[in-house]
């Protein structure tokens, strides 16, 4: 009998680090999954195969194809394709799942949130009224805010925003985290900021912008997820590996 073989659906810090400590115990047979959204992407301490499956279906022929005994959604809070169809081929082949998910951000005394269900949500959000926006829900969404012109911009993502915003008065920061609570805090002001777009992402890499918001009295409006909610998850890497051993030994022989 081989080793019990994991998939883990990555593209998250989680993702990696999960992959590391699995890479060091020989008792399993681990892969790791990426989208392929980025261009040049680190090397990953897997083996690791990158491109989409081919919705539900080809992610189901690929878990029974390659004989896996476990698969461990840990892509982005995000992401909400591809957790859905992990919960759908997973029920589909009787694999097992989880998700590993980094908790998301509860308000705290002196937040002033909107929560939002979507970013186009988080658009009508903002107003009628000319307001002094610091947008950084990354770039795949940034185009949502085209149908309020009258908002002035300042647009933050890792890579540009392709193509670029048709908005008279957007500034584009390019930069990628973590980002210090101070440095958010100095843009923030810098800019005279009046309200903050997020999505509640969790995690501190980003957390710094609510803290400076928070700081200085701003509204965020905050765009909340939309994950499988029957999924069963955990948000640390260490309480994954705790269920990878509980649900791994002895082996569920899948044939492998
Ligand atoms: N959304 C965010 O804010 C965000 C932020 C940071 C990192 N990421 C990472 O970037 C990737 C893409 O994010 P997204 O929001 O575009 O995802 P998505 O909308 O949930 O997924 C779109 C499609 O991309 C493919 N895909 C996504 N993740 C995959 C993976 N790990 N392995 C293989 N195929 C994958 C799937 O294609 P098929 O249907 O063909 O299988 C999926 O249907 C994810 O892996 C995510 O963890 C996303």
């Amino acid at each position: 009998m081989g080793k019990p073989r994991i998939l883990i659906l990555g593209g998250t810090t989680e993702a990696r680090q999960l992959a590391e400590s699995l890479a060091a115990d020989r008792r399993y047979d681990a892969a790791i999954s990426l989208a392929g959204r980025t261009a040049d992407p680190r090397p990953q301490p897997l083996p690791t195969r990158i491109g989409g499956f081919g919705g539900a279906e080809g992610l189901a022929v690929f878990l029974e194809l390659e004989k896996i005994s476990l698969l461990v959604d840990a892509t982005h809070p995000f992401a909400a394709r591809i957790s859905h169809n992990a919960a759908i081929a997973a029920a589909a082949t009787g694999t097992p799942l989880f998700a590993l998910r980094r908790a998301a951000w509860e308000v705290q005394p002196g937040d002033n949130w909107t929560r939002v269900a979507s970013v186009a949500e988080a658009v009508s959000a903002l107003g009628a009224a000319p307001r002094r926006v610091f947008l950084a829900i990354g770039r795949q969404e940034a185009f949502h805010f085209e149908k309020a012109p009258q908002h002035s911009y300042i647009v933050r993502s890792v890579d540009p925003v392709t193509p670029p915003l048709n908005l008279p008065n957007a500034t584009a920061v390019l930069a990628h985290g973590p980002f210090a609570e101070a440095d958010e805090l100095e843009l923030l002001r810098q800019q005279a900021i009046d309200v903050v777009v997020a999505k509640n992402s969790g995690g501190t890499a980003t957390y710094g912008k609510i803290v400076a918001a928070r700081m200085l009295g701003l509204e965020v409006v905050m765009v909340e997820r939309h994950k499988p909610a029957d999924v069963a998850s955990v948000s640390t890497c260490d309480a994954a590996l705790e269920r990878i051993h509980q649900w791994l030994s002895p082996v569920k022989d899948r044939g492998v």
